[in-house]
């Protein structure tokens, strides 16, 4: 049986950022609501929101201060319940952010910790002494600044972890209490209805039970993201983090239909043994194509590489190529490669996730200084770490504020100046526009069993393409994608008998066949029924 998370899409809403309802220049529930026509239209299976709890935005909503109710600038509980609702009138399922690792400073739980050494919830929380002299009890450090990832507290004389800002004090998952009242936060929205949780890093929730320090990174240079001064091998992925994992997937077992999607930044080897027996997470995110460099030979080495990795179980693949802490695909890639990204996201075996605005080409909004929000800019600043750019809000169509918020209002974080060309309303309009394409290559997808659900293997081709069969009963696809801005012959191996091409990237009657040899435009790719 094919579950609707394996042959489905997921497409990622920043909240903030995709539609205002209310005039205060930040997106909210009801505006999401608004716009499910569109997300129907375009034809996703899935929304996965970034966090919507009360929260004092430390970290932007990573920061929570109350796991069981909703911010009231995203809206109410009762929001939320409509949006699931009328998500589901559309069979649209909806995936909500779960933020183990950390809660906000702010949070009662917190609070109470930190209030004497003999409270309840001190040991919620991961509490240690000083180091003989005084210091941090390790050298461990915080990820958006590169300093201690301790902060001493001095009316209780000890110091607390937190592995992002000191705003975000760890949680002790090994506390038994801590861990059922977290796993009570899963079941309440569950029992709501939701469809499945995106776990924010998974793979740093359980920390070394001896704090053992971690090594220094020979690699790093002063200059370089002041983080990876050291391998944080004592507090990331750590053999015991699988237990973790399974915690999570008893709860969701428990529900039927429901998805766990781990936030997992590893190496593909490490990476797929988050599947565990099938009994840890279902998707654990695959970001390798963020992190490759964009070559027909190196996607294909690691798409055959992933595909080695999986050959032998029943776990099921997926693919990212953009979220809001990674800069927009069409940045990094250019508006041309951009295209072709999206027809491989959208023809790899596995479960595509899309980033909002990604299927316009929106690209990153640069921001000046004084508009900064992300902390980890303000702390570390000029050196590209900052995620607003990917965050900006969503190019609706070309009146005042792209139609994100009413005119007159001032967005949370600048719109992109060329929303009055790169926007929905008027893609929508373009037979040719990356709008048109991502629509036409969800919709090829969705209604072809070979792309949602086949087989992938790889061919032999010249320099600069990248091919690969997508087979399922009796129906065979190829797929080939130029990843030059040059043109590139192909002359297809025996066996390979195109019957139709069913779509370029260019989105117009190609004329690619001559007898068996195919000619790709520059930065063009095809998806042809064999
Ligand atoms: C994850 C989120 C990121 C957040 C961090 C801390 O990496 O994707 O946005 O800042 O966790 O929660
Ligand atoms: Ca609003």
């Amino acid at each position: 049986m094919t579950h609707w998370w394996q042959s489905g899409i997921v497409y990622q809403i920043y909240p903030r950022s995709f539609q205002d309802s209310n005039g205060d220049g930040i997106g909210d529930l009801p505006g999401i609501r608004q716009r499910l026509d569109y997300l129907h239209w375009l034809g996703v299976n899935a929304i996965w929101i970034s966090p919507v709890y009360p929260s004092p935005m430390a970290d932007f909503g990573y920061d929570v201060s109350d796991y069981r109710a909703i911010h009231p600038l995203f809206g109410s509980l009762a929001d939320m319940d409509s949006l699931i609702a009328a998500a589901h009138q559309r069979q649209i399922k909806v995936i909500l952010d779960f933020v183990p690792n950390h809660t906000s400073d702010q949070h009662p739980w917190f609070l109470a910790s930190r209030s004497a050494r003999d409270n309840p919830r001190r040991d919620w929380y991961i509490w240690r002494d000083a180091a003989p002299d005084g210091g941090p009890p390790n050298n461990w450090l915080s990820r958006f600044d590169g300093k201690a990832g301790w902060t001493w507290d001095a009316p209780t004389g000890q110091y607390y972890l937190h592995t992002f800002l000191k705003e975000q004090p760890d949680l002790n998952w090994r506390n038994p209490e801590l861990r059922q009242a977290m796993l009570d936060v899963m079941r309440f929205w569950f029992d709501r209805g939701v469809d499945g949780f995106r776990v924010d890093v998974a793979y740093r929730v359980l920390k070394d039970a001896q704090f053992r320090n971690n090594p220094p990174n020979p690699n790093w240079q002063p200059g370089m993201d002041p983080f990876h001064r050291l391998i944080d091998k004592y507090n990331r992925n750590i053999p015991e983090i699988h237990q973790f994992n399974r915690w999570l997937r008893q709860v969701a077992d428990a529900y039927p239909g429901r998805v766990l999607i781990g936030e997992i930044n590893l190496p593909l080897p490490q990476l797929v043994q988050h599947y565990g027996q099938g009994d840890e997470f279902h998707l654990p995110f695959n970001f390798s194509l963020i992190h490759t460099a964009w070559t027909a030979t190196a996607v294909r080495a690691l798409a055959d590489q992933y595909e080695g990795l999986l050959a032998a179980s029943a776990a099921w693949p997926n693919w990212v190529l953009g979220n809001h802490d990674q800069h927009r695909v069409a940045t990094r890639l250019g508006p041309a490669q951009a295209r072709t990204a999206m027809l491989l996201l959208l023809t790899l075996r596995g479960t595509p996730t899309l980033y909002y605005g990604d299927e316009l080409g929106m690209a990153d909004v640069p921001i000046p200084p004084d508009q900064v929000q992300d902390p980890w800019e303000l702390y570390v600043p000029g050196q590209g770490l900052g995620r607003d750019p990917e965050r900006t809000p969503m190019q609706w169509d070309g009146s005042a504020n792209a139609g994100f918020c009413p005119a007159g209002v001032t967005p949370w974080l600048p719109l992109a100046n060329n929303y009055e060309t790169v926007n929905v309303a008027r893609q929508q309009n373009e037979p040719a526009s990356m709008l048109a394409l991502s629509q036409a290559l969800i919709h090829l997808r969705q209604r072809t069993p070979a792309l949602n659900q086949g087989s992938y293997q790889s061919l032999d081709t010249p320099a600069g393409l990248l091919a690969y069969l997508r087979r399922h009963d009796e129906e065979s696809y190829l797929v080939v994608l130029n990843f030059t801005a040059d043109v590139c012959h192909w002359q297809l191996p025996a066996g390979v008998t195109p019957q139709a091409i069913l779509l370029s990237t260019h989105m117009d009657q190609p004329t690619a066949l001559a007898g068996s040899s195919l000619h790709l435009r520059p930065n063009e790719g095809l998806v042809l029924r064999i």
